[in-house]
């Protein structure tokens, strides 16, 4: 019984806290920056729309069509021109995943 015990207390010492499980989903320094206008979870703050959960060819096809000009846009077209090929890709998988 006491050796049972120790070994519970045992792995509940080896189980990671709440936030590491978290950590999974949380999301990458680059879209830290959107999380501000979009929500904390990318799920959209009153009028920036939602960009959690969807498509991420989608969610790159539109930051692509941001950062060229040739979708009209008040702020996310000056936004997208910070940044490289490689981490609009970073993002749309981020967002994609997000809920
Ligand atoms: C300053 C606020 C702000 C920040 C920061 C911001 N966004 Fe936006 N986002 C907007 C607004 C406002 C729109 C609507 C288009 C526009 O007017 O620019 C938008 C639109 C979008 C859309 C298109 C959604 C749709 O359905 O049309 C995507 C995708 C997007 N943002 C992704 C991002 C990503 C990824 C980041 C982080 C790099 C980011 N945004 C950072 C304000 C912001």
């Amino acid at each position: 019984m006491q050796r049972h015990l120790s070994r519970t207390i045992l792995l509940l010492l080896l189980a990671p806290p709440p936030a590491a499980l978290a950590a999974g989903t949380a999301a990458p320094p680059v879209a830290q920056a959107c999380l501000g206008c979009h929500g904390p979870a990318g799920g959209g703050a009153g009028a920036v729309p939602a960009i959690a959960g969807r498509d991420a060819g989608e969610l790159r096809a539109l930051l692509h069509a941001f950062r060229s000009g040739e979708r009209p846009a008040t702020i996310m077209d000056r936004i997208m021109r910070g940044y490289d090929e490689a981490e609009l890709g970073i993002m749309a998988e981020h967002f994609a995943g997000a809920r």
